[in-house]
C-alpha cells in the first residue's frame, strides 16, 4: 500500500499528516519525506534511544533514490529508512530544495516506494500537475491532499484537485482516489467537513473523492510524535486518533473504492470511539 500525501498554498500539514498516519498504526510502516521543496523530517524527530539523539545523516530519499535507479526489491526501502518508533521507519529528505533536487529520476522512487512489502507513506510536500514528484503520486493507492478550513486554502485544494485529477488519470490508466483532509480542531471539525465537502464537490465529476478525512490540530499530540512518545497515553491524543481514523478511512477507499458516507464520516467514527467530536 503507497499513500501519496500531498497539499497546495495555505495548507501546511503534509510532513505532520504523513508522520501521523505512520506512527497511528500497528502496521509496518516507513515514512518517506519526498518533496522536492526539501524537508525536516529528521531535524524534527528525536531519533529512538532517549537521549534526544538526531538521526544519522544518511540514508536519506537521495540514497534510495538512487538505488532504486538499479534495482528494485520489496524490501529496497525498508533497508534505506531509520528506526523511529516501533512499527515506524523514516526515510528524510534533504533541508533544501537545492539537495532534494538531487534526486534526479523520480520513477524508479516510485516503483521502489510501491514495490515496498511495508505500506509507504510519502510525504510529497506541494504538488503541481509538472512537479517532479507526479510518478510518486500517480503509482499511489490513494493520494492523501491536506488543506486547512480557511476559504482560501480550500479553494487552493479545489483548484489543484481539478488540474491534478486528469494527470495522474492519464499516467495510471485510471482514476485516482483522492482523500481530501482538513487539519481543524475537533470541535468545530464536524462543521468544517460538511462544509469543505460541499465546496468540493462540484469538482467529483470523475468521482475521484472517497470521503473527506480529518486530522486535529493538535500541537502536544504534534510534540509527542516528534518525540517518538506514541504509546501509552499519548495514543490518546486527538492527533493520533485521528489519524487512526483517517487510516481506516483510506483503507476503505484503498479497497472498496469511494467511501460514500457522509462528509463527516471521519468525525462520527471518532465519536464513535469515544472522542469529544
Ligand atoms: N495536525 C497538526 N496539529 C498542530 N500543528 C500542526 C499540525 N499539522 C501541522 N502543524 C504545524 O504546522 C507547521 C507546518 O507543518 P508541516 O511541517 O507538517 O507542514 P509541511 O506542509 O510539511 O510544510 P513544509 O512545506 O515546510 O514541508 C508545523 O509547525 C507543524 O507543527
Ligand atoms: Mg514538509
Amino acid at each position: 500500500m503507497l499513500i501519496a500525501v500531498c497539499c497546495d498554498r495555505g495548507a501546511p500539514g503534509s510532513t505532520t499528516t504523513s508522520l501521523a498516519l505512520g506512527v497511528s498504526t500497528p502496521e509496518p510502516t516507513i515514512v518517506v519525506e519526498a518533496d522536492p521543496y526539501g524537508g525536516d523530517l529528521a531535524l524534527g524527530c528525536v531519533a529512538p534511544g532517549g537521549h534526544g539523539e538526531a538521526f544519522p545523516p544518511t540514508p536519506t530519499v537521495l540514497t534510495l533514490a538512487t538505488e532504486a535507479r538499479t534495482s528494485v526489491t520489496p524490501g529496497l526501502a525498508a533497508s534505506k529508512a531509520h528506526e523511529f518508533t516501533g512499527s515506524t521507519r523514516i526515510v528524510p529528505g534533504h533541508f533544501s530544495a537545492e539537495q532534494a533536487a538531487g534526486v534526479k529520476n523520480w520513477a524508479p522512487l516510485a516503483e521502489a516506494l510501491r514495490a515496498s512489502a511495508s505500506r509507504v507513506v510519502a510525504d510529497l510536500g506541494r504538488i503541481h500537475s509538472s512537479s517532479p514528484s507526479i510518478p510518486v503520486a500517480a503509482a499511489a493507492d490513494v493520494v492523501v491532499m491536506v488543506t486547512r478550513p480557511e476559504v482560501g486554502a480550500v479553494m487552493h485544494l479545489k483548484d489543484r484537485l481539478e488540474r491534478l485529477a486528469p494527470v495522474l488519470a492519464n499516467i495510471r490508466n485510471a482514476p485516482p482516489i483522492v482523500v481530501p483532509v482538513v487539519v481543524t480542531p475537533k470541535r468545530i471539525a464536524g462543521s468544517v467537513l460538511e462544509h469543505v465537502g460541499r465546496m468540493l464537490a462540484p469538482s467529483n465529476a470523475a468521482g475521484v473523492i472517497a470521503g473527506i478525512g480529518w486530522i486535529a490540530l493538535d500541537p502536544t499530540g504534534v510534540e509527542a510524535i516528534h518525540a517518538g512518545q506514541v504509546g501509552g497515553k499519548n495514543e490518546r491524543t486527538p492527533l493520533l486518533r485521528s489519524a487512526g481514523v483517517l487510516n481506516d478511512q483510506i483503507n476503505q477507499a484503498a479497497g472498496v473504492g469511494p467511501y460514500g458516507a457522509h462528509e463527516a464520516a471521519a468525525v462520527d467514527a471518532y465519536a464513535g470511539q469515544g472522542g469529544e467530536a
